[in-house]
């Protein structure tokens, strides 16, 4: 299931983490990739704790809080700390790869966490009009999708699929980009409870509520019961 998240930073988010951006030091994205990976990536990424990285994933998680849509569409349990990253000039390209099933990272009080990356996301940072190419290719059972969205609009896409970035051949792309560990682990069973809750919301807007829709409600939970783990 690949699904289109509008509008996840605002027009102030989004000056705020491009003037963070215009004075930040980057670092070799490899740093952070697997060994399969690492041998296809290309790009650059903000040092984890930098400032810049630190003011756009809260501004970025803070979006995410804010929206329905990523909460039905992922029914995230975990979150792996979003990253931002940045394709130009000599590092452009993230050839064809798989992510790691699992991440391992720093948790806030102490010690370490796992995170199975069951959906990955893409923020955009800046628009598809000042860059050429950088297209994030999805290819999962349905085929292979082309995905380049405006400037703080995201893309959530199964952690299972193999994907790329093109290479960008003019300006530069900005994005973020995280995992999220679901509560539901299958794809499938996900794009279920997604369309069952998008259509009761629409049912909902156009009768109001009945007892058909409360009766549905209580199967999407009822699923939800059955497939989550918590
Ligand atoms: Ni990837």
């Amino acid at each position: 299931m690949l699904i289109t998240l509008p509008d996840i930073l605002s027009a102030d988010d989004l000056a705020t983490a491009r003037h963070l951006l215009t004075q930040a030091t980057w670092a070799d994205g490899r740093d952070s990739a697997g060994p399969q990976a690492r041998t296809v990536k290309n790009n650059q990424q903000l040092p984890h704790d930098s400032a810049a990285a630190t003011a756009i994933r809260q501004m970025v998680l803070a979006g995410l809080n804010r929206s329905a849509l990523f909460f039905s569409a992922a029914l995230p349990l975990r979150i792996f700390t979003p990253r931002v990253n940045r394709y130009g000039g000599a590092a452009n390209t993230y050839g064809n790869h798989i992510d790691n099933a699992i991440r391992l990272q720093a948790l806030d009080g102490s010690g370490t966490g796992h995170v199975r990356t069951d959906v990955s996301c893409t923020v955009f940072l800046n628009d598809p009009g000042e860059y050429d190419g950088g297209e994030l290719t999805v290819s999962d059972t349905y085929g292979t999708r082309g995905v380049k969205l405006p400037a703080g609009h995201a893309v959530l896409y199964p952690g299972t699929s193999l994907h790329q970035v093109t290479p960008v051949t003019r300006g530069q792309r900005l994005a973020c980009f995280f995992w999220v560990q679901s509560m539901v682990r299958s794809d499938e069973q996900r794009r279920l409870l997604f369309d069952l809750d998008m259509n009761l919301l629409a049912l909902r807007q156009r009768h109001g509520e009945s007892e058909e829709t409360t009766r549905l409600t209580g199967t999407y939970h009822n699923l939800l019961r059955m497939w989550a783990e918590t």
